[in-house]
């Protein structure tokens, strides 16, 4: 435990005031793999080392519960009206269903539409049309302005991340969703932003919060109108007009709209469900593939390698009209993109060490003992591993800044390093192989663990590799002192946006170049 000088409050205050840092200078102090700060009445247990987290993870769902924090967000953020808890048996199985994500026919499926998507848009993704009507859905929200014929000047991470989101969204509900509420696009990110003042439930101070409310309010309208317009043509009814047949939607949507639907579950039941997998689905995966980038442009030696490795896997498709470079399509090799490629893998692993701040919270239903390996004991220069006992009504937290960051688990952290990833395969001949260490906790873990991360690893890597490809980037904001791009981070809580957006010159390449 964490000394504390304030009786029943505990840490709570230096908790609200800079929660990084406590986190960071507990982490610090412990000589422990684990530590406990006091919040009010409830104990909060910081698991630091991989021996204890992969304990935590093994839990069962009756000793570690994510079901309370599940309802909490569903009825502060997600606007259930507490109406979840009541049909606890729908929400179970909406959980199972969950799974249909991790098949490997679901990971496919989506994976080869977003690369398909990606592949007849990448040349196009800055279109040079002067005028917004003319412009892509993505230009128009992130500013494009045309320099010259050739160069271009936007704000990059909106830009990746709407052209992301148009990528992936059909592959889960269909084409027509995009269509029909073009909105959500934007709105989704604009809602995400604030996400972590809107977890405290409490009404909009100032004019940011409220127009990300408005935002949230759109895309549950969204996702309603989504849902009754599929019923519709389930029922062989009109859907409406624009919504068409909507059988290009995933298995996975299919079967949590039969859930919801024939299971009677209130409307706002059914709308706080599908904003919570739209937050899921785009607020990591599109976001990270921003940040990879700053990485991999702010390194001309990175860039160049990564180029060199994907661009046997982006071939151009002989189609019609292929002959003006803007309109050419191209076919993304996913797979190897993501088996035969260690640097561009390997950087994206580092990048969510480095730049995202997640923290995985279960709730401590049932006392359990953890025991640390003899190798996580020697960290804290014991050769005695320690078990310690986790008590019932606490919280289990597994911070990722506190463990992406420590120096006792990570050599060098502050240093942005692939390599880390990186290992030569005994089992392939010796072949480089990037691998997701045990110390990274980017998905959370255990029964609760994020159920879209191949598809995400799929997806982030068609992106990344398909704009490297294509596109030459220059930063055209203000720099710091050393000449580095001036990137800031709005949060530092999940995966953040960064504050305000960067602008940057982006111009056309022929992508030939990346087999010299
Ligand atoms: C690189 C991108 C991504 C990251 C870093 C990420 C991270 C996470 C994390 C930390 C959790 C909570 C895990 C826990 O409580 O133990 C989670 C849950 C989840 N994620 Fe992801 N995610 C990503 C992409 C995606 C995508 C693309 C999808 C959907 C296609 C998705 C769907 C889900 C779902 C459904 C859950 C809830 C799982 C459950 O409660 O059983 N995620 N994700």
């Amino acid at each position: 435990m964490l000394p504390h000088w304030i009786p029943y409050l505990g840490h709570g205050l230096s908790y609200v005031l800079d929660y990084a840092k406590l986190i960071g200078q507990a982490r610090d102090h412990s000589r422990e793999g684990i530590f406990t700060l006091r919040l009010l009445s409830w104990k909060h247990y910081v698991v630091l080392t991989p021996s204890l987290a992969k304990q935590v993870f093994a839990q069962r769902q009756s000793v570690l519960s994510t079901y309370n924090l599940f309802l909490r967000m569903q009825e502060l953020v997600f606007g259930d009206k507490g109406l979840s808890a009541q049909v606890p048996e729908l929400e179970e199985q909406y959980f199972h269903n969950l799974n249909v994500l991790m098949l490997n026919s679901a990971v496919m499926d989506a994976s080869n539409r977003t690369a398909s998507f990606v592949g007849k848009t990448i040349a196009s993704l800055i279109s040079f049309a002067k005028d917004p009507v003319d412009q892509m859905p993505w230009e128009r929200v992130s500013d494009v302005r045309v320099l010259d014929e050739r160069q271009a000047e936007g704000s990059l991470f909106t830009l990746v991340s709407r052209w992301a989101y148009c990528a992936s969204m059909p592959a889960m509900f269909g084409q027509a969703f995009l269509d029909q509420c073009p909105m959500a696009m934007d709105d989704i990110f604009l809602f995400h932003a604030e996400l972590p003042y809107l977890v405290t439930g409490l009404p909009a101070p100032n004019q940011k919060i409220s127009e990300a409310m408005q935002a949230r309010d759109r895309c549950r309208e969204a996702v309603r109108r989504w849902f009754h317009a599929h019923k519709a043509v389930k029922e062989g009814k009109d859907p409406g007009a624009g919504w068409g047949d909507m059988k290009d939607i995933s298995e996975f949507a299919k079967l949590q709209h039969r859930l919801m639907d024939d299971g009677g579950a209130p409307e706002e039941v059914v709308c706080a469900n599908l904003l919570g997998f739209l937050i899921l689905q785009h607020t990591n995966a599109n976001l990270i593939a921003f940040w990879v980038l700053i990485h991999v442009y702010a390194d001309p030696h990175l860039l160049q390698d990564i180029r060199a490795e994907v661009s046997p896997y982006i071939s151009k498709l002989d189609e019609p009209a292929s002959d003006t470079p803007s309109k050419s399509h191209y076919s993304i090799d996913h797979t190897s993109l993501s088996r035969l490629c260690p640097l561009i893998k390997a950087t994206w692993l580092e990048t969510m060490r480095v730049d995202v701040f997640g923290a995985v919270f279960k709730t401590i239903v049932k006392d359990f003992t953890i025991t640390e390996s003899a190798a996580d004991a020697a960290l804290f220069g014991r050769s005695d591993p320690r078990s310690y006992t986790l008590k019932a009504g606490g919280m289990v937290v597994i911070d990722n800044k506190a463990s992406h960051s420590d120096p006792r688990l990570w050599q060098n952290p502050e240093q942005f390093d692939p390599s880390r990833f990186i290992i030569r395969d005994p089992l392939d001949g010796g072949k480089k192989k990037a691998v997701f260490t045990d110390q990274l906790y980017s998905f959370g873990g255990g029964h609760s663990m994020c159920k879209g991360r191949t598809f995400a690893e799929r997806e982030l890597l068609t992106f990344v590799a398909a704009i490297v490809t294509f596109w030459d980037i220059e930063y055209a904001g203000p720099k710091n002192e050393d000449g580095s791009w001036k990137v800031v981070k709005g949060t530092l809580a999940g995966s953040p946006h960064p504050r305000p957006d960067i602008r940057v010159k982006m111009s056309r390449r022929d992508p030939k170049l990346n087999a010299l």
